[in-house]
């Protein structure tokens, strides 16, 4: 891989990202780049919940209803509307779980990292098929009843939800600290 790929990476908001999205091979390969990353022990800790179509509206309406139940008379017309587009704005959403599993040599904290290599790898491998995304995680991410409209296990969590589609921008350039600002050498 050129290192400029990785050197000059940025994420592309999921509100410029437009239809095509990737088709159901390209999903694949996504999720194959995202299986692909360091997994101390080999215990495939993540699950892949693949939005495309229909099922991201589908979506929108039952986080909508959940929103309403928990914000009641503070919750209006326009934030409800938020909650049902919320998985249209990308062609393609992949809700990544982090499914950690009993081990007695690997942590749930490396666990959970490997399920943020895997946001990050389909990120890449997005790219590298000519889409953009966003990792993105807002507060779906981090709810109970939400958790149980993924069906997720009590030990399972959203590592995120990288948003995917074709670019309407060329991100400008982000500003980054410099590489010496962070970094330095251990009794050199
Ligand atoms: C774990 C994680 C969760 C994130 N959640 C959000 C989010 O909910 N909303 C958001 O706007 N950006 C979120 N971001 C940041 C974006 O993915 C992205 O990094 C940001 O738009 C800056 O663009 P850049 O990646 O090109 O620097 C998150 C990043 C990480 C690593």
């Amino acid at each position: 891989m050129p290192l400029q790929f990785l050197l000059k990476r940025r994420s592309v908001v999921a509100s410029q990202l437009r239809e095509p999205g990737p088709d159901s091979a390209q999903i694949t390969e996504l999720i194959r780049a995202a299986i692909r990353v360091p997994d101390h022990k080999a215990l495939t800790p993540w699950r892949f919940l693949v939005f495309t179509k229909d099922a991201r509206a589908d979506f929108g309406r039952a986080i909508a209803d959940i929103y309403e139940q928990t914000h009641g008379d503070e919750c209006l017309p326009r934030h409800l509307e938020n909650e049902r587009n919320r998985f249209m704005r990308a062609p393609l959403v992949i809700a990544v779980i982090s499914s950690p599993v009993e081990s007695e040599k690997v942590p749930v904290s490396e666990q959970l990292l490997s399920a943020g290599a895997s946001c990050q790898n389909i990120l890449h491998a997005a790219r590298a098929l000519g889409f953009g995304g966003q990792w993105i995680t807002e507060w779906i991410a981090y709810d109970q009843q939400v958790a149980k409209l993924l069906r997720l296990e009590k030990t399972q969590s959203v590592a995120g939800f990288p948003y995917i589609g074709t670019p309407a921008i060329v991100p400008k350039e982000r500003p980054r600290v410099e590489p010496q600002e962070l970094m330095s050498y251990w009794k050199n």
